[in-house]
């Protein structure tokens, strides 16, 4: 049974800046009841009964934050090592942004990433967690959020018509969940019940492909196929994850960066 997306804005500041985005949520329908809060300077989505743990993006602090300082480099984070290849900053389509984890990874690294998301709810939080990093009061991080990533209007890759070429095009749609352990964190659950299955990513990798861009990534849980077998140019495997790189028609497999 659906339910509809409930609204709290007791922050008024929030309501304003955000009214535009607000009233296309109307007759948004999720499979469990979800409430998005917009609050104390942070937009985010919360269990409808259970208020702990909502999901918001948050590029300052939190694992982000973590792995800003702490993280890998470009030859050790498995997204950066697929995505990038030899490019040192390469311009990157992120069609699946999600909550721009891996689109602040990338950017991080070097790389101008352009995000889409069809979501209206994800594209919230998103732009409310870009808006926080721009203000944040670590010039680093001001500098990725600011410099190295620009949310898209267009809802996907396909829907783009704007001038800019990507190097690359990186896609990472959701897959049922396999582990129903604790490890599934409950802010990933509720992300899972507002998105549901991306049931089209075969299609989205193949509308992808066929635009024959320079490259394109998709990532994949360990367990899943890889699609279009004959299109793989190599694969950057990591402890849960597959990350498939495929070249471009035209150009060949040498123009991937690899
Ligand atoms: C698994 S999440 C991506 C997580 C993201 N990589 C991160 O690091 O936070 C998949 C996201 O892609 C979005 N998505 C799936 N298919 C899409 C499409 N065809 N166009 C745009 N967004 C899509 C979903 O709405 C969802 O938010």
């Amino acid at each position: 049974m659906p339910f509809p997306l409930s609204i709290e804005a007791p922050d008024g500041v929030l309501a304003g800046l955000y009214s535009r985005e607000l009233s296309e949520l109307s007759g948004i329908e999720t499979s469990s009841p979800l409430t998005l809060i917009l609050a104390s300077g942070v937009v985010s989505l919360a269990g409808g009964s259970v208020r702990e743990n909502p999901v918001f993006v948050d590029f300052v602090g939190g694992t982000l934050g973590f792995r800003r300082v702490y993280g890998g480099g470009r030859h050790s984070e498995g997204v950066a090592r697929a995505c990038f290849g030899r490019m040192k900053a390469p311009v990157i389509f992120d069609g699946t942004a999600g909550l721009g984890r891996d689109a602040f990874i990338l950017a991080a690294l070097g790389a101008r990433v352009h995000l889409f998301e069809r979501n209206p709810v994800v594209r919230l939080l998103l732009r409310d967690g870009l808006r926080r990093g721009r203000d944040s009061d670590i010039p680093e991080v001001r500098e990725i959020t600011s410099a190295g990533m620009r949310l898209e209007e267009a809802p996907s890759v396909t829907a783009y018509n704007g001038d800019v070429i990507p190097d690359t095009v990186y896609l990472d749609p959701m897959y049922p969940e396999r582990k129903k352990s604790a490890l599934v964190k409950k802010e990933m659950r509720i992300f899972h019940e507002l998105v549901g299955q991306d049931q089209d990513r075969e299609e989205y990798l193949k509308a992808v492909l066929d635009a024959d861009y320079r490259k394109t990534v998709m990532k994949l849980p360990k367990w899943a196929d890889i699609m279009h077998p004959e299109r793989v140019n190599t694969v950057v495997a990591t402890k849960n994850h597959r990350f498939v790189v495929y070249a471009s028609r035209s150009q060949g497999k040498s123009e991937t960066g690899e």
